[in-house]
């Protein structure tokens, strides 16, 4: 029965985020605590073989991973085999299954967060992950309402809902004050976050440069993350693999937000007729600006533009087109090349619809690659090859391009990357907070508890 299995398995790791029942006493010493971060360890591991085996064996299998809504899961009584003896070593000694995460929210004005909403657009467009992770929260079974009881803090202020500038794009300019007087009026009334200085504190900023809310690299790397902001945890789209200051505090790295039904606009994957062979439709300067030193993509697009605009095997279009998901799903390749920042929704949108993402951005670094295994489901160009990509992506057609679809089609990978509302097992919401569950060493109460000892 893979179904039931399946499903079992995504419950039981859904449970250890739920919060626990009674307080359990804490027994341990530093080397339980050891053993339980192994045990931890452990569990993670079987759930990441898990999601290696169900991405690479076939989809019918898999396809059976999907995970049910997270409130049919609530009430909980079978768990597989191989996880209840895994958490059977956790739960001794007594306290070690502690890794259940508990969040409190903050109830903030209005003005910082919902009053945003009377656009629709605010809460659907790419950087929406604030407004749905924040949705999520509310109704995650972990949550507490007794702010002595979380393990972290989270700070729901929506920055990126002010489309007044012309082009339609978000403005950015009020991110700072908004999240600094969101941050006095936490501070001033209660003493969460002076006692940490914000370290168990959770926000989320999806914007090109993370924390440091600029689009431009160069503004975004000299004005910095805020300083009030740097101890804390940011949840964020933008990451690179070597050191920069717009990833300098602790972080998750999440998907940009896609709507979660473009799972349903169209045929699953495995169906669509794909007659297209290289995608890409926006921004291409032919001429672009050096603003400030700076071109745009670094280049890349213009130089796409420039190799393969002629090529019959390459679709491209400068021009925006609100339908262009459609000609995603019909396209084997879909190029993901940087812009300002080195990510794109087109990446979510491209394994959303099983279009082979093709990632120009180097350095890159991704969401969730415990879990999605992104070599296996995409082809890497390095931003200098891009003259030699018609070369590339024959090469992956002639010899492992079905491989590639078949690990990229694997329903679990659709469903990682997109933000369910509400939450559900298995979605991005989860995965990031299986992650920050990793940083629990910075929940303030359970220093305090350790130290009680
Ligand atoms: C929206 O952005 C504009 C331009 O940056 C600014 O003048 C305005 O005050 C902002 N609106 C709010 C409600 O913060
Ligand atoms: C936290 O610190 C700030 C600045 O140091 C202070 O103004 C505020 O009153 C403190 N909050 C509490 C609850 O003590
Ligand atoms: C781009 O502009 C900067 C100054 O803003 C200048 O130093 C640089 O030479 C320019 N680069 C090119 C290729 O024009
Ligand atoms: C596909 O082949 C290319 C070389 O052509 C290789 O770099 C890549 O890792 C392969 N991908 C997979 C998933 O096998």
């Amino acid at each position: 029965m893979p179904e039931l299995r399946a499903c079992n398995l995504a419950s039981s790791n859904q449970m250890k985020l739920l919060p626990r029942r009674a307080p359990v006493r804490q027994h341990q010493d530093k080397a339980p605590g050891q053993l339980r971060k192994y045990c931890k360890w452990i569990l993670w591991a079987v759930l990441t073989i898990y999601l290696f085996f169900s991405t690479s064996s076939s989809t019918t299998t898999s396809s059976l991973f999907r995970p049910p809504p997270l409130r049919a899961i609530l009430p909980l009584k079978i768990t597989p085999r191989a996880i209840t003896e895994t958490s059977h070593e956790l739960s001794s000694p007594p306290s070690s299954a502690s890794s259940s995460i508990r969040i409190y929210v903050y109830e903030l004005p209005s003005s910082y967060n919902r009053d945003w909403l009377s656009n629709p657009r605010c809460g659907n467009h790419l950087f929406a992950a604030e407004v749905a992770i924040h949705e999520a929260l509310l109704q995650f079974p972990g949550r507490v309402f007794d702010p002595n009881e979380a393990d972290f803090f989270f700070v729901p202020v929506y920055v990126s809902c002010n489309f007044s500038t012309p082009n339609g794009f978000p403005s950015l300019h009020n991110a700072r004050p908004l999240i600094s007087s969101a941050v006095d009026f936490i501070s001033t009334g209660l003493p969460f976050w002076n006692r940490s200085r914000g370290r168990d504190h959770v926000f989320v900023a999806s914007h090109d440069f993370g924390a440091c809310f600029h689009a431009m690299e160069h503004v975004a790397i000299a004005e910095g993350i805020p300083e009030f902001m740097e101890e804390s945890i940011i949840l964020q789209t933008f990451g690179v693999s070597s050191p920069h200051p717009c990833q300098r505090a602790e972080h998750v790295l999440i998907p940009p937000y896609v709507t979660p039904d473009i799972e349903e606009q169209w045929p699953a994957p495995e169906k669509a007729k794909r007659d297209i062979f290289a995608y890409f439709r926006g921004k291409m300067e032919i001429h672009p600006k050096n603003i400030s030193g700076r071109f745009y993509s670094r280049r890349v697009r213009t130089e796409i533009w420039r190799r393969y605009a002629g090529n019959s095997k390459f679709y491209l279009q400068r021009k925006r087109l609100d339908d262009y998901r459609a000609e995603m799903a019909r396209s084997v390749f879909c190029l993901c090349p940087l812009g300002w920042a080195p990510w794109s929704p087109r990446l979510v949108e491209a394994v959303a619809l099983g279009c082979v993402p093709v990632i120009i951005a180097d350095g890159i670094r991704l969401p969730f690659q415990e879990s999605v295994r992104w070599t296996e489901i995409s082809v890497s160009v390095a931003e200098a090859d891009v003259g030699r990509l018609e070369e590339a992506l024959d090469r992956v057609a002639a010899t492992n391009l079905s491989a590639i679809q078949r690990n990229l089609w694997d329903p679990a990978l659709r469903r990682a990357l997109l933000f369910q509302r509400p939450m559900a097992a298995g979605d991005a919401t989860w995965h990031a907070l299986r992650e920050l569950e990793g940083k629990l060493e910075r929940s303030w109460r359970r220093h305090r508890s350790a130290e009680a000892r």
